[in-house]
């Protein structure tokens, strides 16, 4: 079974899977186990601090946290981080989220690019924050509160394999679709 179906608790988290997988037109793809790193890793860092995490709005926010990537030209208004946010406010509306789980969420898909820490947003925006730079830079896992050798046993798990060919096949797609303007809205926060 896909390591993604192994986390689902909740039908939310289940829908979200779901919608990523219509979005990929694949699953178990390089980008849903990218999701599933950075759930992984995220979840990891809390548990070794002991802070508080909502699971459920964490798991949403990683499957989604790179969607907007697979939505066309005319689906997309902003930087890729902030079109995704519509995701988790269709997820959160559909199951009865409160507004400000369905805010923490679409922070934490949002605020993931941020250059700097993003405690004051909610655990999980700061915990996705850094598990996502993991994934882009491993070599940064010990600085971001986690060990190398924990990574190695996560990739084992979930491989990495075409991981970069996947995002580069994607950038690209959204580069000949809109021209080269569309790159600081990919790689920079709004
Ligand atoms: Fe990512």
């Amino acid at each position: 079974m896909p390591a993604a179906d192994d986390l689902i608790q909740t039908p939310a988290e289940q829908a979200a899977l779901t919608r990523l997988r219509e979005l990929a037109g694949t699953t178990d793809g390089p980008m849903e186990r990218h999701c599933v790193r950075c759930f992984t890793l995220a979840e990891e860092v809390a548990r070794r601090k002991q802070l508080d995490i909502d699971r459920e709005v964490l798991l949403v926010a990683a499957f989604f946290h790179d969607a907007a990537l697979y939505l066309d030209g005319t689906q997309r208004h902003a930087a890729y981080v902030t079109d995704s946010r519509v995701f988790a406010t269709e997820i959160g509306e559909a199951h009865g989220w409160d507004a400000a789980r369905i805010t923490r969420c679409a922070d934490t898909i949002e605020r993931h690019h941020e250059p700097t820490p993003q405690w004051s947003y909610g655990n999980e925006v700061e915990l996705l924050r850094r598990a996502d730079l993991m994934e882009l830079v491993p070599p940064s896992a010990p600085l971001v509160g986690l060990d190398l050798g924990f990574l190695r046993g996560l990739w084992r798990r979930v491989p990495r394999k075409g991981l970069y060919g996947h995002i580069a096949m994607l950038v690209t797609a959204d580069v000949r679709r809109a021209g080269p303007g569309v790159l600081p809205g990919i790689f920079l926060p709004r």
